[in-house]
């Protein structure tokens, strides 16, 4: 099951109200950050051309938010190919994806977001089109169906998932360009807020940009989101002329319930259920039902910002406090079992 967005500030799963679509850089030199996967895609992309062949079919990977899509379209803009976009749980046919596959021209880009939901039988249509550019596609039904081979034109697949690990091995060796998204430094996501607010026509300080930067989570998602409502706390605050300082970044964030790390209710509600039991791993299941969250939504939403802060740690029976989150709640974290062993020893 995928996980619903939640209806929190800070979580990095597409929401309604975000503006990815105009706020998305339209190049590559307004992509920031992700200078290794950039580097790459720009030599696969001279290679390509040089040799004029159509780009291999390219997987990219990593949480929400961080900009798969953007690169999606970026490529092919730069192959100044057509790109179609369509998405895993919305192929339910064969017939559906043989009608999109047909209508591409050489060179052309398809794009499959949330690729790990696609259905098997569909997966498996794919790979002789990967491969060898053909797919049957039958014709009549019933008793008297027939199928027939077409050839495709030499397209591009570029497939998106969040879940790498739920994509069979056969379909992912058919990728020859694989790059997986990581999280953004806070230098680059306040160079993202600054590039954004132009974009949004508000001013914003140094003090306020670097500040939003701190507490998005590593992801440019959310701090266009944060932007655009500290952009309103501004508006309503003085006007169109009053820009973005820290005291309305502060104020803005606060009411938008993040704290100074970044973090807020659910990731707090989190860290306390784990403060229970100090020590004691608590499962995946245990904590969904503590905090009344799908386990699914607590692994790929809120687990992995708290987990890379050194918030939570996850171990092979569960889930335990990490270094960070032991300060945070001010509690002494507990002896190793082999020192608290020898302390009862001696008691
Ligand atoms: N490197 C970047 N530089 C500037 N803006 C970025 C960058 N990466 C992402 N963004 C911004 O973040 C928003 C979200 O990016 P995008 O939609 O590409 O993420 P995604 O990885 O496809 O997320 P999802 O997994 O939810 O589909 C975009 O609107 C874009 O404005
Ligand atoms: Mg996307």
């Amino acid at each position: 099951m995928e996980p619903e967005a939640p209806a929190r500030a800070v979580t990095p799963v597409r929401r309604p109200e975000d503006s990815d679509r105009s706020l998305r850089p339209t190049t590559f030199d307004g992509f920031v950050g992700q200078t290794r996967v950039v580097n790459n895609l720009k030599t696969w992309l001279k290679a390509a051309g040089a040799a004029e062949r159509p780009l291999d079919h390219t997987l990219f990977t990593g949480p929400p938010g961080l900009g798969k899509t953007t690169l999606a379209t970026l490529v092919s803009r730069v192959l100044g190919s057509t790109l179609v976009m369509t998405s895993g749980p919305v192929i339910e046919r064969p017939a559906d994806l043989a009608g999109m596959l047909t209508k591409l021209r050489r060179g052309d880009v398809l794009f499959i977001d949330e690729i790990h939901r696609l259905r098997t039988h569909i997966e498996e249509y794919l790979y002789s089109a990967m491969e060898d550019y053909r797919i049957d596609v039958s014709i009549d039904e019933g008793p008297y169906a027939q199928s027939v081979s077409l050839t495709l034109q030499r397209f591009t697949l570029i497939g998106a998932t969040t879940r790498s690990g739920l994509l069979s091995k056969p379909f992912r060796d058919r990728f020859g360009i694989q790059e997986r998204l990581v999280a953004y430094g806070d230098e680059d996501l306040a160079e993202i807020v600054r590039r954004s607010a132009k974009v949004l026509e508000v001013e914003i300080d140094e003090d306020a940009a670097n500040l939003i930067a701190g507490r998005s989570r590593g992801t440019p998602r959310v701090a266009n989101r944060f932007l655009a409502r500290l952009r309103d706390v501004a508006l309503a605050a003085g006007g169109p002329a009053q820009g973005i300082d820290k005291e309305i970044a502060i104020r803005g964030l606060e009411m938008l319930g993040v704290d100074a790390q970044g973090l807020d209710d659910m990731d707090r509600r989190i860290l306390e259920v784990l403060a229970e039991s100090p020590g004691t791993p608590v499962g995946l299941k245990t904590l969904a039902v503590a905090t009344s969250e799908e386990d699914g939504t607590i692994e790929d939403v809120y687990e992995p910002y708290l987990i890379v802060r050194g918030y939570v740690r996850k171990t092979a029976r569960g889930r335990i406090l990490g270094p960070k989150g032991y300060e945070l709640l001010g509690i002494t974290p507990p002896l190793a079992p082999a020192e608290s062993g020898q302390g009862k020893l001696f008691s």
